[in-house]
Protein backbone atom coordinates (compact mmCIF):
# COMPACT_ATOMS: atom_id res chain seq x y z
CA UNK A 1 0.00 0.00 0.00
CA UNK A 2 1.30 3.44 -0.78
CA UNK A 3 1.99 5.73 2.31
CA UNK A 4 -0.67 8.76 2.27
CA UNK A 5 1.54 12.13 1.58
CA UNK A 6 0.65 15.92 1.51
CA UNK A 7 0.01 17.05 -2.16
CA UNK A 8 -1.38 20.59 -1.80
CA UNK A 9 -1.52 22.20 1.43
CA UNK A 10 -3.49 25.38 2.11
CA UNK A 11 -4.66 26.43 -1.16
CA UNK A 12 -7.25 29.18 -1.18
CA UNK A 13 -7.99 30.57 -4.34
CA UNK A 14 -11.02 32.35 -5.65
CA UNK A 15 -11.63 32.64 -9.26
CA UNK A 16 -14.25 35.48 -10.40
CA UNK A 17 -15.82 35.78 -14.05
CA UNK A 18 -13.26 36.98 -17.09
CA UNK A 19 -10.51 36.81 -14.59
CA UNK A 20 -6.96 35.20 -16.89
CA UNK A 21 -5.20 33.42 -14.08
CA UNK A 22 -1.66 32.21 -14.58
CA UNK A 23 -0.83 28.80 -13.10
CA UNK A 24 2.65 28.22 -13.12
CA UNK A 25 5.34 26.21 -11.10
CA UNK A 26 8.05 23.69 -11.91
CA UNK A 27 7.45 20.07 -12.59
CA UNK A 28 5.90 18.14 -9.36
CA UNK A 29 4.68 21.51 -7.63
CA UNK A 30 1.29 19.97 -7.89
CA UNK A 31 -0.40 21.85 -10.86
CA UNK A 32 -1.98 19.01 -12.67
CA UNK A 33 -3.28 17.85 -8.92
CA UNK A 34 -4.99 21.06 -8.60
CA UNK A 35 -6.59 20.84 -11.93
CA UNK A 36 -7.93 17.63 -11.46
CA UNK A 37 -9.41 18.94 -7.98
CA UNK A 38 -10.68 21.99 -9.57
CA UNK A 39 -12.38 19.69 -12.41
CA UNK A 40 -13.95 17.79 -9.75
CA UNK A 41 -12.02 14.52 -10.63
CA UNK A 42 -10.62 14.11 -7.31
CA UNK A 43 -11.78 15.09 -4.24
CA UNK A 44 -9.41 16.41 -1.22
CA UNK A 45 -9.15 15.09 2.01
CA UNK A 46 -10.15 17.99 3.45
CA UNK A 47 -11.36 21.71 2.49
CA UNK A 48 -14.42 22.23 -0.28
CA UNK A 49 -14.87 24.08 -3.58
CA UNK A 50 -17.69 26.02 -4.05
CA UNK A 51 -18.57 26.88 -7.71
CA UNK A 52 -21.65 29.68 -7.83
CA UNK A 53 -22.48 29.30 -4.71
CA UNK A 54 -22.95 25.81 -4.53
CA UNK A 55 -20.82 23.20 -3.11
CA UNK A 56 -19.02 20.71 -5.30
CA UNK A 57 -18.50 17.60 -3.87
CA UNK A 58 -17.39 14.48 -5.21
CA UNK A 59 -20.33 12.70 -6.47
CA UNK A 60 -21.63 10.74 -9.10
CA UNK A 61 -20.80 11.60 -12.61
CA UNK A 62 -24.77 12.58 -13.25
CA UNK A 63 -24.86 14.85 -9.65
CA UNK A 64 -22.01 16.76 -11.13
CA UNK A 65 -23.49 17.44 -14.91
CA UNK A 66 -23.93 20.94 -13.89
CA UNK A 67 -20.66 22.02 -12.96
CA UNK A 68 -19.26 19.92 -15.74
CA UNK A 69 -21.52 22.20 -18.26
CA UNK A 70 -19.66 25.62 -16.61
CA UNK A 71 -16.03 23.88 -16.40
CA UNK A 72 -14.09 22.71 -19.00
CA UNK A 73 -10.59 21.42 -19.88
CA UNK A 74 -8.31 21.89 -22.39
CA UNK A 75 -5.55 18.88 -21.93
CA UNK A 76 -1.57 19.22 -21.90
CA UNK A 77 -1.53 16.09 -24.79
CA UNK A 78 -4.57 17.05 -27.00
CA UNK A 79 -4.39 15.37 -30.10
CA UNK A 80 -3.99 11.79 -27.31
CA UNK A 81 -7.30 12.96 -26.03
CA UNK A 82 -9.53 12.75 -29.45
CA UNK A 83 -11.37 9.43 -30.09
CA UNK A 84 -9.43 8.34 -33.81
CA UNK A 85 -12.88 6.74 -34.84
CA UNK A 86 -14.63 10.55 -34.37
CA UNK A 87 -15.05 13.00 -37.43
CA UNK A 88 -14.28 16.95 -36.04
CA UNK A 89 -18.12 17.83 -36.26
CA UNK A 90 -18.41 14.44 -33.82
CA UNK A 91 -15.97 15.38 -31.92
CA UNK A 92 -17.40 18.96 -31.03
CA UNK A 93 -20.43 17.29 -31.10
CA UNK A 94 -20.07 14.53 -28.50
CA UNK A 95 -20.19 16.98 -25.41
CA UNK A 96 -23.06 18.76 -25.83
CA UNK A 97 -24.55 15.72 -26.41
CA UNK A 98 -23.38 13.81 -23.18
CA UNK A 99 -24.05 16.79 -21.05
CA UNK A 100 -27.82 17.66 -22.35
CA UNK A 101 -26.72 20.76 -23.57
CA UNK A 102 -29.59 22.66 -25.07
CA UNK A 103 -28.91 24.85 -28.45
CA UNK A 104 -28.61 24.23 -31.71
CA UNK A 105 -25.37 21.89 -32.27
CA UNK A 106 -24.49 22.79 -35.88
CA UNK A 107 -24.40 26.15 -34.84
CA UNK A 108 -22.35 26.03 -31.74
CA UNK A 109 -19.82 23.34 -33.80
CA UNK A 110 -19.52 25.98 -37.01
CA UNK A 111 -18.95 28.86 -34.33
CA UNK A 112 -16.30 27.11 -32.39
CA UNK A 113 -14.04 25.65 -35.41
CA UNK A 114 -14.75 28.99 -36.50
CA UNK A 115 -13.17 31.10 -33.37
CA UNK A 116 -10.24 28.64 -33.47
CA UNK A 117 -9.63 29.52 -37.13
CA UNK A 118 -10.31 25.95 -38.62
CA UNK A 119 -12.19 26.39 -41.73
CA UNK A 120 -15.80 24.34 -42.63
CA UNK A 121 -13.92 21.76 -44.60
CA UNK A 122 -11.85 19.92 -41.45
CA UNK A 123 -15.81 18.88 -39.89
CA UNK A 124 -15.44 15.88 -42.22
CA UNK A 125 -11.91 15.26 -40.62
CA UNK A 126 -10.35 12.75 -38.55
CA UNK A 127 -8.11 13.12 -36.15
CA UNK A 128 -5.07 10.98 -37.86
CA UNK A 129 -5.94 13.48 -41.10
CA UNK A 130 -5.10 16.54 -38.51
CA UNK A 131 -1.78 18.05 -38.04
CA UNK A 132 -0.52 18.90 -33.93
CA UNK A 133 -1.50 21.97 -33.63
CA UNK A 134 -5.27 21.73 -36.01
CA UNK A 135 -5.91 18.64 -33.00
CA UNK A 136 -4.79 21.14 -30.42
CA UNK A 137 -7.48 23.96 -31.81
CA UNK A 138 -10.18 21.08 -32.35
CA UNK A 139 -9.12 20.39 -28.92
CA UNK A 140 -9.94 23.77 -27.96
CA UNK A 141 -13.11 24.14 -29.92
CA UNK A 142 -14.42 21.04 -27.66
CA UNK A 143 -13.93 22.89 -24.87
CA UNK A 144 -15.39 26.31 -26.56
CA UNK A 145 -18.35 25.02 -28.04
CA UNK A 146 -20.06 24.68 -24.10
CA UNK A 147 -19.74 28.07 -23.85
CA UNK A 148 -17.84 27.24 -20.19
CA UNK A 149 -17.82 29.71 -17.56
CA UNK A 150 -14.24 28.72 -16.70
CA UNK A 151 -11.58 27.04 -18.69
CA UNK A 152 -8.78 25.41 -17.56
CA UNK A 153 -6.31 24.94 -20.20
CA UNK A 154 -3.36 22.68 -19.74
CA UNK A 155 -0.13 24.32 -21.58
CA UNK A 156 -2.35 25.66 -24.17
CA UNK A 157 0.16 27.25 -26.49
CA UNK A 158 2.89 24.43 -26.57
CA UNK A 159 3.08 23.17 -29.61
CA UNK A 160 1.47 25.67 -31.49
CA UNK A 161 3.38 28.02 -34.06
CA UNK A 162 3.08 32.20 -34.05
CA UNK A 163 0.23 32.83 -35.99
CA UNK A 164 -1.82 30.58 -34.43
CA UNK A 165 -0.13 31.26 -31.22
CA UNK A 166 -2.07 34.86 -31.89
CA UNK A 167 -5.06 33.66 -32.71
CA UNK A 168 -5.42 31.21 -29.41
CA UNK A 169 -4.50 33.95 -27.71
CA UNK A 170 -6.97 36.50 -28.93
CA UNK A 171 -9.71 34.04 -28.62
CA UNK A 172 -8.99 33.57 -24.69
CA UNK A 173 -8.89 37.54 -24.74
CA UNK A 174 -12.28 37.45 -26.66
CA UNK A 175 -14.07 34.94 -23.92
CA UNK A 176 -12.82 36.32 -20.70
CA UNK A 177 -13.91 40.46 -22.27
CA UNK A 178 -16.86 39.04 -24.44
CA UNK A 179 -18.58 36.17 -22.45
CA UNK A 180 -16.91 36.71 -19.31
CA UNK A 181 -15.01 33.25 -19.20
CA UNK A 182 -12.68 32.89 -16.33
CA UNK A 183 -9.71 31.07 -17.29
CA UNK A 184 -6.96 29.67 -15.44
CA UNK A 185 -3.68 28.78 -17.77
CA UNK A 186 -1.01 25.97 -16.98
CA UNK A 187 2.04 26.97 -18.12
CA UNK A 188 5.63 25.64 -16.58
CA UNK A 189 6.83 28.61 -18.67
CA UNK A 190 6.41 32.07 -17.46
CA UNK A 191 7.29 33.77 -20.19
CA UNK A 192 3.31 33.73 -21.59
CA UNK A 193 1.66 35.02 -18.44
CA UNK A 194 2.19 38.58 -19.32
CA UNK A 195 0.45 38.29 -22.50
CA UNK A 196 -2.27 35.59 -21.27
CA UNK A 197 -2.71 36.35 -18.05
CA UNK A 198 -3.61 39.77 -15.08
CA UNK A 199 -2.96 37.73 -12.27
CA UNK A 200 0.10 34.90 -11.95
CA UNK A 201 -0.38 32.28 -8.93
CA UNK A 202 2.88 30.78 -8.04
CA UNK A 203 3.03 26.82 -6.75
CA UNK A 204 5.85 25.70 -5.07
CA UNK A 205 5.83 22.03 -3.21
CA UNK A 206 2.49 22.24 -3.24
CA UNK A 207 1.55 25.38 -1.75
CA UNK A 208 0.44 28.91 -3.37
CA UNK A 209 3.56 31.13 -2.60
CA UNK A 210 2.28 34.40 -4.76
CA UNK A 211 -0.59 34.93 -6.24
CA UNK A 212 -0.21 38.58 -7.38
CA UNK A 213 -1.27 40.66 -10.58
CA UNK A 214 1.44 39.27 -13.35
CA UNK A 215 3.14 42.95 -14.06
CA UNK A 216 3.90 42.96 -10.35
CA UNK A 217 4.89 39.58 -10.01
CA UNK A 218 7.68 40.32 -12.88
CA UNK A 219 8.83 43.75 -11.89
CA UNK A 220 9.28 42.52 -8.15
CA UNK A 221 9.05 39.10 -7.12
CA UNK A 222 8.93 38.28 -3.89
CA UNK A 223 10.21 34.69 -3.11
CA UNK A 224 13.39 33.61 -4.40
CA UNK A 225 11.79 30.50 -5.98
CA UNK A 226 9.95 33.07 -8.20
CA UNK A 227 12.68 35.58 -8.80
CA UNK A 228 14.14 32.11 -10.83
CA UNK A 229 11.53 31.42 -12.57
CA UNK A 230 11.08 35.12 -13.95
CA UNK A 231 14.70 35.34 -14.76
CA UNK A 232 14.75 31.74 -16.65
CA UNK A 233 11.60 33.04 -18.58
CA UNK A 234 13.36 35.59 -19.77
CA UNK A 235 17.00 33.95 -20.53
CA UNK A 236 15.01 31.69 -22.90
CA UNK A 237 12.32 33.43 -24.24
CA UNK A 238 11.04 36.56 -25.72
CA UNK A 239 8.75 37.68 -22.63
CA UNK A 240 5.22 38.45 -24.31
CA UNK A 241 4.22 41.79 -23.38
CA UNK A 242 0.36 43.05 -24.03
CA UNK A 243 0.59 45.54 -26.98
CA UNK A 244 -0.86 48.21 -24.28
CA UNK A 245 2.00 47.87 -21.50
CA UNK A 246 5.58 49.34 -21.90
CA UNK A 247 8.02 46.09 -21.87
CA UNK A 248 9.51 44.69 -18.35
CA UNK A 249 13.13 45.55 -17.45
CA UNK A 250 15.21 42.46 -16.90
CA UNK A 251 15.90 41.81 -13.73
CA UNK A 252 18.93 41.72 -11.94
N1 LIG B 1 -1.51 9.57 -7.20
C1 LIG B 1 -0.41 10.03 -6.64
N2 LIG B 1 0.15 9.39 -5.57
C2 LIG B 1 1.25 9.86 -4.97
N3 LIG B 1 1.88 10.98 -5.35
C3 LIG B 1 1.38 11.66 -6.40
C4 LIG B 1 0.22 11.23 -7.10
N4 LIG B 1 -0.04 12.11 -8.10
C5 LIG B 1 0.93 13.05 -8.03
N5 LIG B 1 1.77 12.79 -7.01
C6 LIG B 1 2.93 13.59 -6.58
O1 LIG B 1 2.46 14.90 -6.32
C7 LIG B 1 3.39 15.88 -6.75
C8 LIG B 1 2.71 16.85 -7.70
O2 LIG B 1 2.38 16.19 -8.90
P1 LIG B 1 1.65 16.93 -10.13
O3 LIG B 1 1.43 15.93 -11.20
O4 LIG B 1 0.46 17.66 -9.61
O5 LIG B 1 2.80 17.98 -10.56
P2 LIG B 1 2.83 19.03 -11.76
O6 LIG B 1 3.08 20.37 -11.15
O7 LIG B 1 1.62 18.88 -12.60
O8 LIG B 1 4.13 18.58 -12.55
P3 LIG B 1 4.42 18.57 -14.16
O9 LIG B 1 4.82 19.98 -14.54
O10 LIG B 1 5.60 17.62 -14.25
O11 LIG B 1 3.21 18.07 -14.87
C9 LIG B 1 4.55 15.10 -7.37
O12 LIG B 1 5.58 15.01 -6.41
C10 LIG B 1 3.97 13.75 -7.67
O13 LIG B 1 4.94 12.75 -7.57
MG1 LIG C 1 1.31 18.27 -14.61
Amino acid sequence: MRKPCTILRDISLSIHPGERIGLAGVSGAGKTTLLNLLLALKGADAGSITCQGRVVRPASVRALRWYRRLVQYIPQDPASSLDPRMSVRELIREPLVRLNVVAHHDRRIDEALDRVGLGQKFLGYRPDALSGGQAQRVAIARAVALRPRLLLADEPLSGLDLPVRARVMQLFDDMSRLDGTALLIISHDLSVMPRLCERTLILHDGAIIEDRPTQALFEAPVHDHTRALVRAARLDHTVITPASTPSFHPVS
